[in-house]
């Protein structure tokens, strides 16, 4: 995939100093959840022994993976939420990591790896030509290309030594802040208020100028609200999973500091 000169820039900016973080240029894909349950538009993948569904109909990258037994990939993408981002370098992508799954090749013209940051596994993506011939995919070329990732919250049950309390939301967070990948681990207390399937499915993140425009129309979890001064908020339900829209009154780094993602290169 041909990348826009800032985005290649940036991009091997940090990959060169990997204690910076890329979150802005980082090119989202998709978000795949583990599931148990079988969904109409499954599909086989014989290569892997698993089932997948969702992405094609999912505006926002989201898919399920339903795993057989026999399935050769490591029990952690088997049961650990994961988030895949589009790199032109997979080699510089995976320089100094913790790589979990080598390079290989799903389809034709696509070269996939996958690592292991703070307990989750990263996937990589690098394409030999546009995306959009490989994996015709209308509804997200359309959508996606409006969409700037911001984070990867997922649920678990393990506290963490960093975590954060958000008494608003009775809620836990860690990682976040360290993740160069933008994912976020959650710890609900019982009586959080939040919707259910925020509680119980990972969600997927993105920054929007125009949040009320954007979900017009849509399964709205909870009415916006804001989690900070500045920060207005909304999830919508997708494809099973919720999706967090965020919109900031002004630059993210003035409204939101966080040193380890706007750290300057
Ligand atoms: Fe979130």
């Amino acid at each position: 995939m041909k990348m826009q000169p800032s985005l290649e820039r940036g991009l091997r900016s940090f990959f060169v100093k990997p204690e910076g973080n890329s979150m802005p240029e980082l090119t989202y894909h998709h978000i795949c959840i583990p599931t148990n349950v079988v969904r109409p538009d499954e599909e086989y993948n014989e290569q892997f022994k698993l089932y997948a569904s969702g992405y094609s109909q999912s505006p926002y990258g989201i898919e399920w993976m339903r795993f057989e037994p026999e399935c050769p990939l490591p029990e952690i993408v088997k049961t650990v939420p994961h988030i895949g981002f589009v790199v032109d370098d997979l080699e510089a992508a995976l320089s100094d990591k913790e790589v979990l799954v080598a390079p290989l090749n799903p389809v034709d013209g696509v070269t996939t790896a996958t690592i292991i940051y703070n307990g989750s596994p990263i996937e990589f993506l690098r394409f030999d030509r546009p995306e959009s011939e490989i994996w015709p995919h209308e509804l997200k070329h359309r959508t996606m290309q409006k969409l700037t990732y911001h984070h990867f919250g997922v649920p678990t049950s393990t506290p963490r030594p960093e975590d954060q309390y958000m008494p608003k939301y009775k809620t836990y967070a860690s990682g976040y802040l360290e993740n160069p990948y933008g994912v976020e681990w959650m710890r609900f207390e019982p009586s959080a208020p939040l919707h259910e399937l925020v509680k119980t499915v990972p969600h997927i993140a993105f920054v929007v100028d125009n949040l009320e425009a954007t979900i017009v129309g849509k399964e709205v979890l909870g009415e916006p609200n804001s989690p900070s001064k500045g920060i207005t908020v909304a999830m919508i339900a997708d494809n099973g999973a919720p999706v967090e829209f965020l919109q900031f009154e002004g630059p993210e780094f003035e409204v939101w500091p966080r040193d380890a993602k706007f750290r300057p290169r």
